[in-house]
């Protein structure tokens, strides 16, 4: 393999509802990280796996994932972005290209993690997975008095693993200023071209109770 995958899980995850780290989370039984990590190690291209966890929970994390698949892990940050960039301090630099992978995104299928390092190896130095958007966006002002429609046809709802050059991906960070909710949006602050590839219903977010819900019928279609 020549990709190495990020998966930062530091998450309070506080849309959830109450009940400790997201990515901790029981789906059908085993914590969201589980399903997330077991299937990332069974895409043939990855070769490092580096988890950022909640600081408390470092060790237990490692013993957790050590029956799934090598891992290392290390402490998250107090943002998403601080969490990658710790994570991706661990990627040696022969390592050439670097995906990073939401915990939350627990069901996504190893498909979809070797056809976004493929794109990266043919040659797009940022690329990631997205969908149509299903549901007219409008825009509106504070008052939510609707602004206007926005063309659907132009919008895309944008998933992990995103993929990187590790050069692209490392610069970007350095670069960063703010906290953006995903690495493109910080390669796109940098100038660089971002491309999309299909997305995958399976690679949803696990971010609200309804959706722990689906997760689990997804998992029980098999
Ligand atoms: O909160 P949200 O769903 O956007 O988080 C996306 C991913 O980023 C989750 O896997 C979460 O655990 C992770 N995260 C993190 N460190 C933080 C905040 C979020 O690793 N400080």
């Amino acid at each position: 393999g020549d990709v190495a995958v990020l998966v930062p899980a530091a998450g309070a995850g506080l849309r959830l509802g109450p009940g400790g780290p997201k990515a901790l989370r029981l789906l059908a039984g085993e914590p969201l990280l589980v399903h997330a990590v077991r299937r990332v190690a069974a895409a043939p291209s990855v070769r490092l796996i580096v988890v950022a966890a909640p600081a408390a929970e470092v060790e237990a994390v490692r013993e957790l994932l050590a029956p799934v698949a090598p891992v290392t892990v290390v402490a998250g940050g107090a943002e998403r972005q601080e969490s990658v960039a710790r994570a991706l301090a661990q990627v040696p630099a022969d390592i050439e290209i670097v995906l990073v992978h939401d915990a939350a995104r627990a069901l996504t299928p190893p498909d979809l993690i070797e056809s976004v390092a493929a794109a990266v190896r043919d040659g797009h130095p940022a690329v990631i997975p997205a969908l149509p958007v299903v549901d007219t966006i409008k825009e509106v002002d504070p008052g939510e008095t609707v602004l206007g429609t926005v063309d659907r046809s132009v919008l895309r709802s944008v998933q992990t693993p995103q993929g990187f050059r590790h050069d692209v991906l490392a610069a970007a960070h350095a670069a960063a200023a703010d906290h953006l909710t995903d690495d493109a949006g910080l390669v796109e602050k940098a100038g660089r071209p971002v491309i999309c590839v299909p997305g995958s219903e399976l690679a949803m977010k696990i971010t609200r109770p309804l959706d722990l819900i689906l997760a689990e019928a997804l998992l029980n279609l098999g």
